[in-house]
């Protein structure tokens, strides 16, 4: 049994880097092959045991509570034609646990995304998870689960850590500490976000999943604005490192930002070629498509 049962999904940022697909779309919306980014992220979670979803959403963002509520008119009308398996398929979105919304008034950053869910959380350990990110992982074990495995163990806050070319470490949070384990676990002892790169303690980066202790709330209420006149969640897990201990788990698998054009573009072929059905078709015409280039 796991004491943790909630997430914060934090899915209110403009998504800038994908305009202008993001003008009046969430990103989170964005399909990789025929699901949205945010439906891996939901599955990710009620896999790992998450029974508890508060979603932070923004302006523009309802497309995402109707795509996890009940639509009984498509429902309906695909039982009207016999389309039983896409019938399954929809009413099984709206089964996916408990899910909540709240609207982040300004978007004042992620950190600032995730105060939001205070009151929700409460006085428990809980996850976040981006909600424009996926994880896959190497023993189909959800990177997520995995981390609150972690934190089982040590009752201290842990995040997932990505490993990055040197030369691209400043464009993320970098995690300093040392290796305590074979299996990825590192002992935190600083986190920097955006170094240059000759000034980076390592190359593991964060990677878009966490579990958090609730002191992490105090902090992001007293850290002042920071980066780009926004509330980083960085500076209060710098905080929060120097009250407890902290984990980073450098997981065993992939991650996919597709909140970033280039990385939207791969994640839809590789996952199209894992697809059966595609893959075949799609492995041809990319041989094809190489050598004609
Ligand atoms: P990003 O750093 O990707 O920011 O946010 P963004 O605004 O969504 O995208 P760009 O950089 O303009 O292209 C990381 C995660 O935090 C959420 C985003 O929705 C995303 O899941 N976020 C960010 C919020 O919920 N609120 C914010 O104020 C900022």
């Amino acid at each position: 049994m796991s004491t943790i049962k909630k997430a914060i999904i934090p899915a209110a940022g403009f998504g800038t880097r994908l305009l202008p697909a993001t003008k009046s779309q969430p990103k989170e919306m964005i399909p990789i092959v025929d699901k949205p980014v945010i439906q891996y992220v939901i599955e990710e979670a009620v896999e790992s045991g998450i029974t508890d979803i508060l979603m932070i959403i923004g302006k523009g963002k309802r497309a995402i509570e109707e795509h996890f509520d009940r639509n009984f008119e498509l429902e309906y009308n695909l039982q009207q034609k016999g389309k039983i398996e896409e019938l399954k398929v929809i009413q099984e979105i709206s089964q996916l646990g408990n899910i909540h919304f709240v609207w982040q008034k300004e978007l004042n950053g992620l950190g600032d995304a995730i105060r939001y869910g205070r009151f929700h959380v409460g006085n428990e350990p809980f996850a976040v998870m981006l909600g424009d990110t996926i994880l896959e992982s190497e023993d189909g074990t959800p990177i997520t689960r995995q981390l609150m495995d972690h934190y089982e163990k040590y009752q201290s806050s842990v995040v997932a850590l990505e490993e990055v070319p040197q030369e691209l470490v400043s464009r993320y949070g970098v995690m300093g500490g040392r290796q305590i384990s074979d299996n990825g676990l590192y002992k935190v002892d600083q986190w920097i976000e955006k170094p240059h790169p000759s000034d980076a303690p390592s190359n593991l980066v964060i990677a878009g999943r966490y579990i958090f202790n609730p002191e992490i709330f105090n902090l992001l209420e007293i850290i002042p604005t920071g980066v780009n006149n926004e509330i980083q969640l960085t500076d209060a897990m710098r905080l929060l490192l120097k009250d407890q201990d902290m984990y980073g788990y450098h997981f065993k698998g992939q991650r996919f930002d597709v909140g970033n054009k280039l990385d939207f573009i791969k994640t839809n072929l590789l996952f199209g070629l894992k697809r059966p059905e595609y893959q075949s078709d799609l492995q041809a015409w990319i041989r094809e498509l190489a050598e004609s280039l």
